[in-house]
């Protein structure tokens, strides 16, 4: 048996393990595509990925088989509010570019334009998604002052925005009239690449754009190609397309970027929970039970 290691599951051994087996814990570094369901054999009954994201499912396999699949929101959500808030203020308040001077020799003597970012108090801050993570995003946006939060969003909610003061927006809206857009959506079909060169395009040149969902739902090429540009003042990204990104891609040239490597649910607490969630997951499976948390096919 290999001995036990956090590091993803190479294809290969992936699609040698897998036969004959009646469950699988994965990760989102692996893609369970029809290859592997096949491959494992008509035993295999549940799927659970430690995440909240099941892109690299293929649910349409697991339901023609009869496979359920298991995830694990709620318990990463508030951790990964908090990294999206922490994230947003260091890109915004320009922190590791002002970090980078102080080791670098670039730090000067105090003066009035050195270093100034843009605030969040009296900011419109749209949200694209509003499900469990962009509602607790929206919450601790609050004591910041914003002037105005707006979602974007499928699911219009009234009464759950009530609560944290935000309306809603078109698409176009969001986009166009936001000082801070904040990417929390699954990725899908309908919002794969969505923010392209026509979206940045028609921000505002001092739009902060931060995404602490999946790198797929941005055109990387043209977000860094607005930032270049000073089409827009700054991006803020947990997630980028591919992870991890290549220490020789562009953006990384740039100052107005700053990139975390997909960090979002990090919290020692959260990993716990989100083990456990996943392991009751299978277990529930296994003996025909209700899970925790089921992927609805
Ligand atoms: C998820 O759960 O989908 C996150 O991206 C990683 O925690």
């Amino acid at each position: 048996m290999r001995s036990l290691s956090q590091e993803p599951v190479p294809r290969e051994e992936l699609l040698k393990q897998i036969p004959g087996k009646s469950a699988l814990f994965c990760a989102l570094t692996e893609k369970i595509d029809s290859e592997v369901i096949t491959r494992a054999g008509p035993q295999l009954k549940c799927i659970a990925t430690i995440s909240v994201g099941y892109e690299h499912i293929d649910l349409e396999a697991c339901k023609k088989l009869g496979i359920r699949v298991g995830y694990t929101p709620d318990v990463l959500t508030d951790a990964t509010a908090e990294l999206t808030m922490a994230l947003l203020l260091a890109t915004s308040r320009r922190l590791f570019e002002a970090n980078r001077d102080v080791y670098s020799g670039g730090w000067k003597p105090w003066s009035p334009n050195y270093m100034c970012g843009q605030g969040l108090k009296g900011s419109q801050v749209g949200l694209f998604g509003f499900g469990r993570i962009g509602q607790e995003i929206a919450s601790r946006l609050l004591p910041f002052k914003p002037k105005k939060i707006t979602y974007t969003a499928r699911n219009k909610q009234p009464e759950v925005a009530k609560k944290v003061r935000a309306s809603y927006a078109t698409f176009e809206e969001m986009v166009s009239e936001s000082d801070v857009i904040i990417v929390c959506c699954a990725l899908t079909p309908s919002t794969k690449e969505i923010f392209d060169k026509s979206a940045f395009k028609k921000m505002k040149r001092n739009c902060v754009f931060i995404n602490t969902a999946r790198g797929g739902i941005v055109d990387q090429k043209a977000l860094h190609e607005a930032l270049k540009e000073k089409q827009i003042m700054a991006a803020g990204l947990d997630v980028t397309t591919p992870e991890p990104l290549p220490i020789n891609d562009p953006l990384l040239k740039l100052n107005n970027v700053v990139i975390l490597p997909h960090i979002g649910s990090a919290d020692i607490d959260t990993r716990i929970q989100m083990s456990h969630v996943t392991a009751l997951n299978i277990l529930a499976a296994l003996k025909g039970e209700k899970m925790v948390a089921e992927v609805q096919l």
